[in-house]
């Protein structure tokens, strides 16, 4: 079984692929990482993320690389929303995540465009979202929790500038797809976004659309 779970920044959809996979018994892939990875290889070689050629260059990254908590930080996020722009960064990031996705008994991948690109055939697909304040207040609250000193305005303005460079660029931009349940968690706590997605794949499994 494949599950495609795609959404902009912050709105839980890795924590949700997580507790997808561990509940179905598969593996899961985090396709965001594999982004922030070139984003982060072309600002360690002092390249332009926004030069397509210094970009692809970053996608032949040492496996090594997505274990560096650096990936996990705010500003390698906008690093990778900058260099996912370039169609020749997604070709080269293609196969990699469709062989994941493919491989006997099935896996979960969360991103922009696993729905609608990488899986297009995918079992289940959700597509989570949260307003762009909540998502702000989230991330927020997350940060100051690490004690990085940030103000909710500049986080708001943040997820604004992602969503808009995500969803506005013309190589596989974010999309819900058609057959995607829009999973809305606004008004939900983590655990009952966690329930209504397991739900969700559960009842898919038994009627297949
Ligand atoms: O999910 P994330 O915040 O780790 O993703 C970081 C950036 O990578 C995101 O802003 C856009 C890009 N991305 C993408 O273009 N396609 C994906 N499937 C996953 C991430």
């Amino acid at each position: 079984m494949i599950i495609a779970v795609d959404g902009p920044t912050a709105s839980g959809k890795g924590t949700i692929a997580r507790a997808l996979a561990a509940h179905f018994g598969l593996p899961v892939l985090d396709t965001g990482l594999l982004y922030r990875a070139v984003g982060y290889q072309t600002q360690l070689g002092h390249g332009d993320p926004d030069n397509a050629a210094d970009a692809l260059a970053a996608c032949d990254f040492p496996d090594t690389l997505l274990d560096d908590p650096a990936l996990r930080y705010e500003s390698t996020g906008g690093l990778a929303s900058r260099v996912s722009i370039h169609p020749a960064v997604r070709k080269a990031l293609f196969q990699r995540q469709v062989d994941f996705a493919n491989q006997p008994g099935g896996a979960v991948l969360d991103g922009r465009d696993i729905g609608t690109v990488i899986a297009p055939h995918a079992d289940a697909k959700l597509f989570v979202t949260a307003s762009p304040e909540e998502r702000a207040r989230r991330r927020h609250a997350e940060m100051r929790a690490r004690g990085v000193d940030v103000t909710y305005d500049a986080v708001l303005a943040d997820v604004h500038a992602r969503d808009a460079r995500d969803t506005g660029r013309a190589d596989a931009p974010l999309l819900r797809a058609d057959d995607a349940l829009l999973l809305d968690n606004s008004e939900m706590d983590i655990n009952e976004a966690i329930a209504a997605a397991i739900a969700f794949v559960e009842e898919r499994v038994r009627r297949p659309s």
